[in-house]
């Protein structure tokens, strides 16, 4: 097997709970979370990385961002981008520097309005990807959005979700790419004996097979002030759960 390449997080201890280095090429990784949790910060964070150069560590690469809800937001991507080529270029003499606006340009949004337009993208995304071999991570935030409300046909429903699935995955392995999709948290009521016994946990949206349509699975978390991402499932790596931070300059430790 190829040597893998990553793109890191910009949070050593998350990167580390992914094996070592970020999300890994040639996988498709789930990050869950309710709304606020941070998976749009992370995800813009992964577009500005894929894209740092190699002798600086990175892959040198262009982003995919497929934006379902309207959250992308070039401020803050500028804000980040910003701040990650301060890091990298603090104390050295930056002649292998990047522009702002190369950085925008290397990040190709799509902004999806329906789930006939989310399958119809993901469908196309071949051709694109073979015009654009440099793309290193995918991004879909949040890939259940519009598979939530008002479904009727559920059949339908798996159809779509199983075929989005297998196109992602195989994306990641041809292409050689981090696929990273963002979803939605849900309410479960456990009946208990008596209403007054029913208890509810949030689990990831999209039910319990939707759960083997990613490699590693990642849902976020926020307690007393401190936000927790868990690898809740994996393969190959270890369970556990770690703190991390979101500061004006992006994901951090
Ligand atoms: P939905 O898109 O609503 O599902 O939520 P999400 O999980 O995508 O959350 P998002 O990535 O939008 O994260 C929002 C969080 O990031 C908020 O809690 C903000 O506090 C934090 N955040 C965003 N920008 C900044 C910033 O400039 N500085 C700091 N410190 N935090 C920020």
């Amino acid at each position: 097997e190829r040597q893998r390449s990553f793109v890191t997080t910009s949070c050593k201890a998350f990167d580390e709970m992914l094996g070592g280095s970020g999300v890994p090429a040639g996988r498709v990784t789930e990050i869950c979370g309710a709304p606020g949790m941070g998976k749009t910060q992370i995800g813009m964070q992964l577009c500005v990385n894929a894209q740092i150069l190699s002798s600086q560590g990175g892959e040198h690469g262009e982003a995919i961002y497929i934006d379902t809800e309207g959250s992308f937001i070039v401020e803050r991507v500028v804000e980040i981008a910003e701040a990650t080529l301060e890091a990298l270029n603090a104390g050295k003499d930056s002649q292998d520097s990047q522009t702002i606006e190369q950085f925008l340009s290397r990040i190709h949004v799509f902004r999806i309005h329906s789930y006939v337009e989310q399958v119809a993208l993901i469908n196309q995304l071949d051709d694109f990807l073979t015009e654009h071999p440099k793309v290193k991570v995918l991004i879909i935030d949040s890939i259940a959005f519009h598979f939530r409300q008002n479904f009727a046909d559920m059949g339908l429903r798996t159809r779509l979700l199983n075929g989005m699935a297998q196109h992602l995955r195989r994306f990641a392995e041809e292409f050689d790419l981090a696929v990273v999709m963002m979803n939605q948290m849900t309410t479960r009521v456990t009946r208990g004996q008596g209403s007054d016994n029913d208890s509810s946990v949030l689990v990831p949206a999209l039910g319990d097979s939707w759960g083997h349509a990613c490699t590693n699975r990642i849902i976020l978390s926020w307690q007393y002030e401190v936000r927790y991402a868990a690898l809740v499932k994996s393969p190959n790596l270890q369970e556990c759960t770690i703190p991390y931070a979101i500061t004006s300059k992006g994901v951090r430790d």
